[in-house]
């Protein structure tokens, strides 16, 4: 019987609690638990030596077989190549990327040797889902050994346009052996035409009806899988969070004032200092909200061994403490800037103590916290969700959300005074719509309709004259 086999650098096992769960393990989990599968990765661990084999464990209807990185993959191909070229190009931050070659040849590096781990576990007609940017070559990888496999691959991330593509150092190596896929899956319409355009600049031609293009000999198809939650079980979780000691106690904390959240990963690519000019902004031009507000911004440390990242975390704390030295008083702190992680459902029942949330990414390949927020919330008095034009989850949200560009400050302050002056018919109606789609297309619609996608077609029947 074929199974689906999927790979992904993060890998969310199920004894592992705790760090920032990006939206890729959230998502891939809630998708697979029921389906089961086998899920192979990296196990989070740095060891002296590379594993010869997988760890193996079984939970439920899931297989993980993961394997630890040696501190030179972890340095080249992790923090290096991964983190400091690939994150940024794709998120249109080119100036932020820092190449050396000796990264690129460790993310190659560590690609063989998931292909060769990959090449033991697989049989011929499994179904194998790569996820991500961390392993863009590894179907090309896999073919060159023979594999005949359907293989798609899922980019979680934004896909720039082609001009940014080719700022990338041997692009034909990462977004180029993207080609040696059947299907390539993206998060929006605009992706999917971005990589369509790179691949017609590599000579590529479009196939007639437009969902795909043979290249290199091969054809491959891309398709747009707008990636989402597990909307009915998000909603029952805020309810019952919402009546949990813990976040009463932190509703009495708020004594009466209205809530504004955040929760990001503490990534350049989510917009924060431009999210907190906006609210000092929103301070300084709005003395009628002191002692009325208390934003809170949960913000786990994410990728601390990446420059550009312990920069951020310089940046953003320092930011924090100076609106808090201008605005607050003995008995009122604006912003509470929280580094620590906390459980989903306790963040279900934030979100839906939430007057408004926040969500406003320079670029993000979609945002979840985005579409849990929208489903957390009491339909009968709901909080409004603030969304970068940026996120992919625009695409979707776009009629419920209040839509704002991140670099405009003070846009962004009269969208947050806006959204806290809402009435409740315009709350009640904007969420309405948004429910309606989180409902009818979920994550196992997300997955369904990428494997259906990805299945060999059955052959045309033949026409009798
Ligand atoms: C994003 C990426 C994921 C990644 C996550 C957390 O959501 O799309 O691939 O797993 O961030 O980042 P980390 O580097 O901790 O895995």
């Amino acid at each position: 019987m074929s199974r689906i086999v999927v790979v992904s650098n993060r890998v969310a096992l199920p004894q592992r609690s705790g760090g920032p769960a990006g939206g890729l393990a959230v998502a891939v989990n809630a998708a697979l638990k029921d389906k089961g599968g086998i899920w192979f990765g990296w196990s989070g661990r740095v060891a002296p030596e590379p594993s010869d084999a997988p760890e193996v464990t079984h939970h439920g209807a899931m297989t993980y077989a993961v394997i630890d990185l040696t501190t030179e993959d972890y340095q080249e191909y992790y923090n290096g190549f991964a983190n400091r070229v690939l994150w940024p190009v794709l998120h249109y931050r080119v100036d932020l990327s820092e190449f050396y070659r000796s990264d690129l040849s460790g993310y190659i590096r560590v690609n063989r040797m998931f292909a060769e781990h990959l090449a033991k576990i697989i049989r011929p007609d499994d179904v194998v889902w790569i996820h991500d940017y961390h392993m863009m070559p590894l179907a090309r990888y896999l073919r060159e050994s023979g594999h005949q496999n359907r293989i798609g691959f899922f980019l979680h991330i934004p896909m720039p346009p082609a001009d940014i593509i080719q700022a990338l150092p041997q692009h034909s190596e990462t977004v180029g052996a993207l080609a040696s896929y059947d299907l390539v899956g993206f998060q929006t319409e605009g992706d999917k035409d971005n990589f369509a355009r790179y691949l017609e600049t590599r000579g590529g031609q479009p196939t007639p009806d437009g969902t795909g293009c043979d290249i290199g000999g091969r054809r491959v198809a891309f398709g747009v899988f707008p990636v989402a939650i597990e909307t009915g079980a998000f909603v029952r979780r805020a309810r019952h969070a919402s009546r949990t000691r813990f976040v009463k106690a932190f509703h009495e904390s708020l004594m009466g004032r209205k809530l504004i959240i955040g929760v990001d990963r503490l990534d350049y690519s989510k917009g924060i200092p431009n999210r907190l000019d906006a609210y000092e902004h929103f301070l300084r031009t709005g003395p009628e909200w002191h002692d009325r507000v208390a934003y809170v911004q949960i913000t786990p440390k994410s990728r601390t061994d990446v420059p550009e990242y312990q920069e951020m975390d310089r940046y953003v704390s320092h930011k924090a403490g100076q609106i808090n030295g201008a605005y607050a008083d003995v008995s009122w702190t604006p912003l509470r800037y929280v580094n620590r992680t906390y459980s989903r459902s306790a963040l279900a029942g934030f979100y839906r103590l939430a007057d408004v949330a926040l969500v406003t990414p320079l670029r993000d390949g979609m945002n979840l916290v985005a579409k849990e927020f929208v489903a957390a919330q009491d339909p009968a008095d709901p909080g409004v969700l603030v969304l970068s034009q940026f996120a992919g989850a625009a695409a979707e949200l776009g009629t419920g959300a209040v839509l704002v560009n991140p670099h405009d400050t003070e846009g962004m302050a009269t969208a947050l005074r806006r959204a806290l002056d809402m009435p409740l018919a315009e709350r009640r109606e904007r969420h309405a719509r948004m429910m309606r789609i989180l409902e009818v297309r979920d994550i196992d619609c997300w997955a369904e309709a990428f494997l259906a996608a990805l299945s060999p077609k059955e052959p045309a029947t033949e026409r009798r004259e």
